[in-house]
C-alpha cells in the first residue's frame, strides 16, 4: 500500500486497527487456501497461550519471533525459509496478504510459520509475558496526516505491549521511509524506560540488518524516491 492508499482506505475502528481488511477479489485457488490451509496456521486465541509458544509449531523451534502487519508475508517467509530453527509468528488483518503469504508457506512447505490474520494488539494481549526474543514492525501504515498521527502503532500502549512480551535483551526492528514516523517513534521510545535504542553511529540507521531480503511496500518506497530508515530497539 503506498501512504497515499492507506490514508484515503476505509477505514473501521477496531481496537488499534485502522485500515483495509479486504481488497480486489481473490482467485479461487488462493479463496480454497485460506478455507483448507488457513485454519491450520491461524491460532487460536479463544484457548489460553501454550507456556512455552515453541509448543504452537509441528517442529522444534528454539525462538520465537513475531511480524506485526507483514503485508504479503515476503519478509516473514524468507526470513522463516533462512532460519528453521526459530518459529516465526505473522500478524495481519488484510485478506489478500493473508492469502497471499499462505500460499507461499505452502509453495516452500514452510513449518515454522504461525499466523494471526486480525489486529495484532489482541495477538499481543494473548501472548505470555516475555515469550519473544524478536518483534519486526516493519513500513507500518505512516498515517501521513498529522490529524491521524495517533492511529500509528507505535503509541504508548502498544510499546507497554511489546515491552511485555518481549525477553529481556529482546529486539524492537522498526523500518519506515516516513520522516515523520520514523521522529515519532524516536520521540516515543525514549519516553519508554524499557526500551534502549542500539544505534552507535548514522550507519546503524541507514543499513537494513543481516540477511535483510527488503519488503515489498520498502522496494516501492526505494523505487519512488524515498529512504528507509532502520530502527533497532533492545528491552531492557
Ligand atoms: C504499509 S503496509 C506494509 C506491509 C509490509 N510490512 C511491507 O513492508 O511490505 C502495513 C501493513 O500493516 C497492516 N496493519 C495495519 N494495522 C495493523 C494491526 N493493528 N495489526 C496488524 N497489522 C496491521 C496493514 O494491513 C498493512 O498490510
Amino acid at each position: 500500500m503506498s501512504p497515499a492508499s492507506s490514508d484515503s482506505a476505509p477505514q473501521r475502528r477496531r481496537g488499534a486497527l485502522y485500515g483495509r481488511r479486504k481488497g480486489k477479489p481473490l482467485s479461487a485457488r488462493r479463496e480454497g487456501l485460506l478455507e483448507t490451509i488457513l485454519p491450520s496456521l491461524q491460532l487460536d486465541l479463544a484457548e489460553p497461550a501454550p507456556a512455552s509458544l515453541a509448543d504452537l509449531f509441528p517442529v522444534l523451534v528454539e525462538t520465537v519471533r513475531l511480524e506485526i502487519g507483514f503485508g504479503g508475508g515476503e519478509h516473514l517467509l524468507a526470513r522463516a525459509a533462512a532460519e528453521p530453527q526459530t518459529g516465526f509468528i505473522g500478524a495481519e488483518p488484510f485478506v489478500n496478504g493473508i492469502a497471499r503469504a499462505v500460499s507461499g508457506i505452502v509453495e516452500a512447505g514452510l513449518r515454522n510459520v504461525r499466523l494471526h490474520a486480525d489486529d495484532a494488539t489482541l495477538l499481543l494481549d494473548w501472548l505470555p509475558a516475555a515469550s519473544l526474543t524478536e518483534v519486526d514492525l516493519l513500513y507500518p501504515d505512516p498515517w501521513s496526516k498529522k490529524r491521524h498521527w495517533k492511529r500509528r502503532f507505535v503509541s504508548p500502549e502498544n510499546l507497554a505491549r511489546l515491552a511485555r512480551v518481549l525477553k529481556r535483551g529482546g529486539l524492537f526492528r522498526f523500518a519506515s521511509d516516513v520522516p515523520s514516523y520514523v521522529e515519532w517513534t524516536l520521540l516515543r521510545l525514549a519516553e519508554t524506560p524499557a526500551f534502549a535504542w542500539t544505534a552507535e553511529r548514522a550507519d546503524d540507521w541507514r543499513q537494513p540488518w543481516q540477511g535483510w531480503p527488503g519488503t515489498r511496500y520498502e522496494a516501492t518506497a526505494i523505487r519512488e524516491g524515498r529512504t528507509p530508515t532502520y530502527l533497532e530497539f533492545r528491552r531492557g
